[in-house]
C-alpha cells in the first residue's frame, strides 16, 4: 500500500496491489473523486478524468470559469447549495441561519495502520504493516469548522474503510443535520443494484434492480439496522456474477438509522451515499466538539460476489470481530427456547441439559423467561435477577448443575428493554425514550429504556454484572425485540433531540464495549427477533448472531444466502428445530434441517428428549460431523454455487484454506418426476488434486470438477434409495471432498 502525491497536479493516489484510489483538490479547493477501481499505474497524472464542459442551465463557481461547476464534478464530500444540486455527504446549519458550507482543502497526513473510531466500532488491524491511512484536512474558514476525511486502504484486496470527523472550531454551536460516512461518485451508472431486503422470518432476501436515474435507497428510521433492510449494497455490473465482473460492495459498521443510497443525474453519472439517516438527525456540535461518524466500508472485486464475499468474510471475521472468540470454533448449543418457551423448570431444563450432553452437545442456553416476574412477555424485562420461583438456586445454581454435567452454560438477556411491569419502570419511569404527555407505543408490551443516559446503561450494566460473576456464564444471547417510537429523551434539552438516536446506539455500543471487557471469555450472540439487528456495528462485539427466528431448513436457504453475501459463516447463528416448523409449519427431514445449519454456528433448538432413538443417533452424528468439519465449515472459504433465488436447487461449498478438503451442499426444495442429468461445477479447488468423493469410488480430478462438474443426478446415480426422505421433497446432501 501506497500513497502516491503528485503536487502539481494535486493528485492523491491511494493504491495497493489490487486497486486505485485517485482524487484531485479542485480549482475552488474541495476535494475531487476522479477514479476508484482496478489498479492502474501510480506515476502517471489522472488530471484528465476531470471531465468539464460549458453546459446550459449550469452555475457556475467562478463568475470567469463557464466550465467550473460542481454540478457536473466527482467529488468526495460534497456539500449542497454552490452549484451542486445532488443529495449531499454534509449538511451544516450555520448559526446565521444558512446552510451553505465550504470545505477547502489545508493539508493531508498519512500513517502506517488504522486509528480507532472513539466510541464506535470499526475495523482494526493487528500489525501497522496492514493498512495505510489517510487523513485529508478541510476547513470551512466562515464557520469555523474542520472536516477530516479518513481513508484506510488494507493490504489485502480491494478494501476501503471510510469515515469523517468534524469539528466546531467556532464559538458558536453548528448544527450537523447529515454528516454521511461515505460518499462516491461513480463516472457512469452501468450497475444493478443489490440490497439484502426482507422482514421478520424473511431476513436479507437478495433483491437485485438496475440504476436508472434518479434516487434509489434503503435505509432504516427504526433506531436498529432493521430485518427490514441490511446496512449492505452491492453495485454490480450487468456481465458480473458469482465468478466473474466488476463489483462494489458497501457495507456500513453501524447498527441504527442508515442510509445508502445511489443518486443517478442528468448525466449518467452515479452518487453513492452511506451513513446515518439524515431524517430528524440534528447534532448540536457544541464549541471545540467532535463528531465521528461510524465507518462504512468499500470493497471492490472484479472477480465477481464471490471474491466479493470471501473478502468481507476476511475483513469482518478477523479484523471487525474482536476478542477471545474470534477465531474459535463455536460451541454446538441448545437453546431451550423453541423446546419450552416460558413453559419450564429447573428440573424440565436440566432434563433437555442432560440429553443434549448425551448427543453430544457443547453449551445449553437458557432464553427468555429466567427473571424478574417474567412468565409470560408481558412483564419483568429490566429487572435483571433470577426469578426464584421458578429457579429455586437461581441462575448461579443452575449453571453449576448444568457445568457439573460437562456442558458450558449460557443465558438470554435484553437489556434495552423495560416491561411497565417491572421493578425497573416502578421506580424510573421516565428512564424511558417517550415525549412527556403523549401516548408511550408499545411492542410485545415492552418499552425501550433510554440508552442516552449513562445512569440507565450504568444500572443495567450493574445488574448483568452481578448476575455475570455470581454464575458461571460462558455465553450470552443480547436480543432486542421491537423498534424504537416517540425518540425523545428528558434528559436532553429541546434543540438536542435530534442527537437522540444516535445517542441511543452510542449507549448500546457502550454497555456491549463494558461488558465484553469486563467478561472476555463469554461468547455473546447478538439477537433482534432473529435477524433485526444483524450487521456489521454489533459483529465488533458479538462474534455471532441469531441470523433469523425462521429455523425452516427451507427458509433458512435464501436467508442463509443472503446473510452470505456479507458476513463471515462463523458469524450466522443457525440451529436444528423442531417439525413441524414453528414458523412455517414445513415438516422438513432432520438431515436438511442440519445440512443447512452445519455453515453457521450450528446448534440446536428442540427438546431432545421428544426424539426418537433412531433421531437421536442421527443427531450424535450429525454433532460428531460438525465437530470434525467445524472449522472449515465456520472458517473456510465459502463460494456460493446454485442460488435459492434463482432456481429449486441450491448449492454452496465450504473449502479449507489449503483447498484440499471441500465440503458441498446440495438442496432440492421440490422433487419432480423423470429429472434430467445435473452437474454442479465446482470453485476454488486445486485443478491438478485428485479427490476422493464421500460415497463415490474412485478419484477426480480438481479441474474435472470445476470444468465438467460433480454429478448430481440422484437416483441415476443409485446413491439415494427413492423410498428415503432425501429422495423426494426438501432433500439435500453433503458432498466431502478429499484429496488424496
Ligand atoms: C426473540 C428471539 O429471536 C427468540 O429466539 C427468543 O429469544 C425470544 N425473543 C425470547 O423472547
Amino acid at each position: 500500500m501506497k500513497l502516491h502525491f503528485d503536487i502539481q497536479h494535486k493528485i492523491f493516489h491511494l493504491h495497493n496491489k489490487h486497486v486505485s484510489y485517485i482524487m484531485q483538490i479542485l480549482k475552488n479547493g474541495h476535494l475531487g473523486q476522479l477514479y476508484f477501481g482496478k489498479r492502474v499505474p501510480a506515476e502517471s497524472d489522472y488530471s484528465y478524468l476531470l471531465e468539464m464542459l460549458p453546459r446550459a442551465m449550469t452555475s457556475c463557481v467562478f463568475p470567469e470559469d463557464r466550465l467550473f461547476s460542481l454540478e457536473h464534478l466527482r467529488q468526495e464530500y460534497p456539500v449542497y447549495g454552490s452549484t451542486d444540486y445532488r443529495q449531499p455527504a454534509l449538511e451544516v446549519l450555520h448559526p446565521d441561519g444558512s446552510l451553505i458550507t465550504d470545505l477547502v482543502y489545508i493539508s493531508h497526513d498519512v500513517q502506517e495502520g488504522k486509528p480507532p473510531l472513539a466510541g464506535l466500532p470499526a475495523t482494526y488491524v493487528e500489525r501497522e504493516e496492514e493498512a495505510l491511512t489517510l487523513t485529508i484536512h478541510l476547513k470551512d474558514e466562515k464557520a469555523g469548522l474542520l472536516v477530516d476525511l479518513l481513508y484506510t486502504l488494507f493490504e489485502d484486496g480491494g478494501i476501503l474503510a471510510r469515515s469523517a470527523r468534524i469539528k466546531n472550531a467556532s464559538k458558536d454551536v453548528l448544527h450537523l443535520k447529515r454528516a454521511m460516512s461515505l460518499s462516491l461518485d461513480l463516472p457512469d451508472h452501468d450497475y444493478n443494484w443489490i440490497q439484502l431486503s426482507g422482514a421478520w422470518a424473511r431476513e436479507r432476501h437478495i433483491k437485485t434492480r438496475p440504476l436508472e436515474q434518479g434516487i434509489q435507497s434503503i435505509g432504516s428510521m427504526r433506531g436498529i439496522s432493521s430485518p427490514n433492510h441490511n446496512p449492505f449494497v452491492v453495485l454490480a455490473r450487468p456481465d458480473a456474477g458469482e465468478h466473474s465482473g466488476e463489483v462494489l460492495g458497501f457495507s456500513f459498521i453501524y447498527s441504527g438509522n442508515f442510509l445508502m443510497q445511489a443518486e443517478v443525474d442528468t448525466h449518467d453519472t452515479a452518487r453513492m451515499l452511506v451513513g446515518i439517516h439524515p431524517f430528524q438527525f440534528d447534532w448540536a456540535l457544541q464549541p471545540g466538539e467532535c463528531f465521528t461518524t461510524p465507518e462504512a466500508v468499500v470493497v471492490y472485486s472484479d472477480r465477481g460476489l464471490g471474491d466479493m464475499s470471501r473478502t468481507f468474510h476476511r475483513l469482518f471475521g478477523r479484523r471487525l470481530v474482536k476478542g477471545y472468540w474470534r477465531d474459535r470454533e463455536r460451541p454446538i448449543l441448545n437453546n431451550n427456547w423453541e423446546a419450552t418457551y416460558f413453559d419450564f423448570t429447573q428440573d424440565r431444563l436440566l432434563s433437555i441439559a442432560k440429553k443434549s450432553r448425551e448427543c453430544g452437545i457443547e453449551l445449553f442456553v437458557l432464553d427468555d423467561g429466567w427473571f424478574g416476574k417474567r412468565v409470560n412477555d408481558n412483564a419483568g424485562l429490566g429487572d435483571w435477577f433470577p426469578n426464584k420461583d421458578r429457579l429455586p438456586e437461581g441462575i448461579a445454581g443452575l449453571s453449576r448443575r448444568v457445568e457439573e454435567m460437562g456442558l458450558l452454560f449460557g443465558l438470554w438477556i435484553e437489556p434495552e428493554m423495560v416491561n411497565r411491569d417491572s421493578d425497573l419502570f416502578r421506580a424510573h419511569p421516565d428512564w424511558i425514550l417517550h415525549v412527556p404527555g403523549r401516548r408511550q407505543s408499545a411492542g410485545r408490551s415492552q418499552y425501550v429504556l433510554d440508552y442516552s443516559r449513562k445512569e440507565v446503561v450504568d444500572t443495567v450494566y450493574g445488574m448483568l454484572e452481578k448476575v455475570f460473576s455470581e454464575s458461571r456464564i460462558s455465553y450470552v444471547k443480547w436480543d432486542m425485540n421491537r423498534s424504537l417510537t416517540e425518540v425523545y429523551s428528558v434528559a436532553l434539552p429541546p434543540d438536542r433531540q435530534g442527537e437522540v438516536f444516535h445517542r441511543y446506539v452510542l449507549g448500546v455500543y457502550d454497555l456491549y464495549d463494558r461488558l465484553t471487557t469486563r467478561f472476555p471469555h463469554i461468547l455473546f450472540e447478538s439477537c433482534s427477533s432473529g435477524g433485526g439487528r444483524f450487521d456489521p456495528g454489533i459483529l465488533h462485539y458479538a462474534p455471532q448472531g441469531w441470523a433469523s427466528d425462521n429455523s425452516d431448513g427451507i427458509e433458512r436457504l435464501k436467508i442463509q444466502y443472503g446473510t452470505s453475501l456479507a458476513y463471515p459463516i462463523s458469524s450466522i447463528g443457525s440451529h436444528v428445530s423442531a417439525i413441524p416448523n414453528h414458523q412455517v409449519f414445513r415438516s422438513t427431514p432432520l438431515s436438511t434441517r442440519a445440512n443447512a445449519a452445519y455453515f453457521g454456528a450450528f446448534g440446536y433448538e428442540l427438546d431432545l428428549n421428544s426424539l426418537s432413538e433412531e433421531e437421536i443417533d442421527e443427531v450424535k452424528g450429525q454433532i460428531a460431523f460438525m465437530k470434525k468439519y467445524r472449522r472449515l465449515l465456520q472458517f473456510g472459504d465459502f463460494y456460493r454455487l446454485l442460488s435459492p433465488f434463482e432456481g429449486n436447487i441450491t448449492a454452496w461449498a465450504a473449502v479449507s484454506s489449503d483447498k484440499k478438503t471441500a465440503l458441498i451442499a446440495w438442496f432440492r426444495v421440490l422433487n419432480t418426476a423423470n429429472k434430467g442429468f445435473a452437474r454442479l461445477k465446482l470453485y476454488g479447488l486445486l485443478p491438478e488434486a485428485r479427490y476422493h468423493i464421500s460415497g463415490r469410488k474412485g478419484t477426480y480430478s480438481g479441474a474435472e470438477l470445476m470444468n465438467i462438474g460433480l454429478i448430481t443426478t440422484d437416483e441415476a446415480s443409485g446413491e439415494i434409495a427413492p423410498h428415503t426422505a432425501e429422495a423426494g421433497d426438501y432433500a439435500s446432501r453433503i458432498f466431502v471432498l478429499q484429496a488424496e
